[in-house]
């Protein structure tokens, strides 16, 4: 039996950067994206230009460097939005743009409250429905590829959403996704939807139904498979299930399911290599800073791994005893080359190579020097470490400040105190200040060197691998007249990181604020 193509649509940089705490560069997310196309993903939605000028131009790149995949971008049922999503697409070979509107009867009172609207529940769908069919009649004068999200279908009055549906395909849509946007259904639920769809909106067969599933619940991935065993036939989802609140549905359990339970999903198939799954695993959840649990499905670091007495003895006897799917198909293999100071240039490029990274040659040249820095410090360089490198290399932030010295001395029963030295294109200054501990001191003395008090909203460390010499990843967010900033800084020395990221987020800040561009808090749908 020949079996259909369900496309997966990766929103890893879209949705999956919504994630709280979390902020890509451009630069970051062309390099994800050249993974994606390692991974062989049909869509790869590069993010919502409209929503910032970081967003723009990541999708403005993506579209002139990356080829394979479809590039997509994301609107509000906005002109101006789609506009500014087609400039930004201009390059792509392949594009589609996605456009969409709320449709629950909780979105529609909430996001459109006003009464220009309408005064009732009928009389804003009304209006709904026409924004909607305007939207994609415009996307029809740049592409034929074009995507509508009903937004919080999951919640929607049926009869509602059927017409909608069937007004914007009439309009030209060819990919209509129903959004469980708050992660609402249960799974025969969100299935029934489905079908359901498929049974009474009359010209659906003109168009591919798209499962778009959160996690609020942890039913993301069911959701999405009972879809596809209900009709739909293309799955929207994260690496690693990053995004916004809980998470959007992990794209490697989605694909393993179907891969490995062909049995149950007999009628379709992917086009993913899932060998690449592993890689792309670290790579976003480096990028990302956000570690992927030993217990993930599919990609953590103790999926494949056998502890207990009886497991052992029955997987070193027949390994199909405990073991539903080999490592080798997500790309994990054991033979890893252990670097450290003596590894060399060349050890390194390989590696990196392995590791999925396309670098410049200056970029790889700064990454060396700081490798040999850390391999002088620790006795073995992990991938994660190098990654974490990396990931501060390519993360270009204009340097309007410097951090060129920083001093802190703390200790039982002495008062923290830091002093720092700062460079700007024009001048030096020091400064020195006590804190309530060492990061508090730094980031006194880096406010008093640089003139600048942005409200820190938050703040966090991690220990990018384990040992006292691990690298320490600080991120943190900052504020300033209500818009946010997000820095991050790596170093061996956790309150150099520190200084690091506080400096970087205020670089960002500044040089948004020169640029009078808007702020880096995206735009809400
Ligand atoms: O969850 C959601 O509804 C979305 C849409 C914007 C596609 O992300
Ligand atoms: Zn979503």
């Amino acid at each position: 039996m020949s079996k259909e193509k369900v496309q997966i649509f990766d929103t890893t940089l879209r949705d999956g950067e919504q994630a709280a705490g979390t902020r890509l560069g451009a630069r970051e997310k062309v390099e994800i994206a050249r993974q994606l196309v390692r991974l062989n993903v049909d869509i790869i939605e590069a993010g919502f230009p409209a929503s910032s000028p970081e967003d723009f131009e990541a999708v403005r790149l993506i579209s002139e460097q990356i080829e394979g995949p479809v590039i997509c971008g994301l609107t509000r049922a906005i002109k101006n939005d789609i506009e500014v999503c087609q400039k930004a697409l201009k390059k792509a070979k392949k594009s589609r743009i996605h456009t969409g509107i709320g449709v629950s009867e909780i979105h529609i009172a909430g996001k459109f409250a006003n009464d220009k609207y309408g005064k009732t529940m009928g009389q804003k769908q009304a209006t709904i429905l026409k924004m909607a069919v305007e939207a994609v009649r415009h996307t029809t004068g740049y592409t034929d590829d074009i995507e509508f999200y009903a937004e919080d279908s999951g919640r929607a009055d049926r009869a509602f959403l059927y017409e909608i549906l069937e007004a914007v395909i009439d309009a030209g849509a060819t990919v209509v996704n129903i959004p469980d946007t708050t992660g609402y259904s249960m799974p025969e639920q969100y299935g029934a939807l489905i079908r359901d769809i498929r049974a009474n909106v009359p010209n659906i067969a003109k168009a591919t139904i798209s499962v778009h599933c959160h996690d609020d619940l942890g039913m993301a991935v069911a959701n999405s498979l009972a879809g596809v065993k209900n009709g739909a036939r293309q799955v929207e989802g994260t690496i690693n299930g990053v995004g916004e609140r809980a998470g959007n549905a992990a794209i490697e359990e989605v694909v393993m399911a179907i891969h490995t339970r062909c049995d149950f999903f007999e009628e379709v198939e992917t086009n993913i290599n899932t060998r690449e799954f592993y890689r792309s695993s670290h790579m976003v959840a480096d990028m990302l800073g956000m570690p992927v649990p030993a217990n993930k499905a599919v990609v953590g670091r103790n999926a494949f791994a056998h502890s207990s007495g009886i497991h052992v003895d029955g997987f070193l006897k027949k390994r199909e005893t405990y073991e539903i799917m080999r490592p080798e198909t997500i790309g994990l293999d054991e033979s890893r080359v252990v670097l450290t100071a003596r590894t060399g240039r060349h050890g390194l490029q390989h590696r990196l190579k392995e590791m999925g990274y396309t670098l410049s040659k200056a970029e790889l040249d700064k990454t060396y020097e700081r490798f040999l820095a850390v391999a002088d410090k620790k006795t073995e360089v992990f991938d994660e470490d190098l990654a974490a490198i990396i990931s501060d290399e390519i993360h270009v932030v204009e340097q309007i400040y410097e951090l060129q010295y920083l001093h802190v001395s703390c200790g039982t029963g002495t008062l923290p105190t830091a002093s720092v030295r700062i460079k700007t294109k024009d001048e030096t200054k020091q400064a020195a200040a006590c804190g309530d501990g060492p990061v508090d001191a730094a980031y006194e003395a880096i406010k008093e060197a640089t003139g600048q008090s942005p409200k820190l909203e938050n703040y966090s460390i991690r220990a990018v691998t384990s040992g006292k010499e691990a690298l320490g990843e600080a991120t943190v967010r900052i504020t300033e007249d209500g818009r946010t900033f997000i820095g991050r800084g790596v170093s061996t020395d956790i309150i150099e990181a520190s200084a690091k990221a506080y400096v970087d987020a205020i670089n960002r800040m500044v040089s948004t604020k020169n640029k009078g561009q808007q702020p880096e808090l995206k735009v809400e749908l």
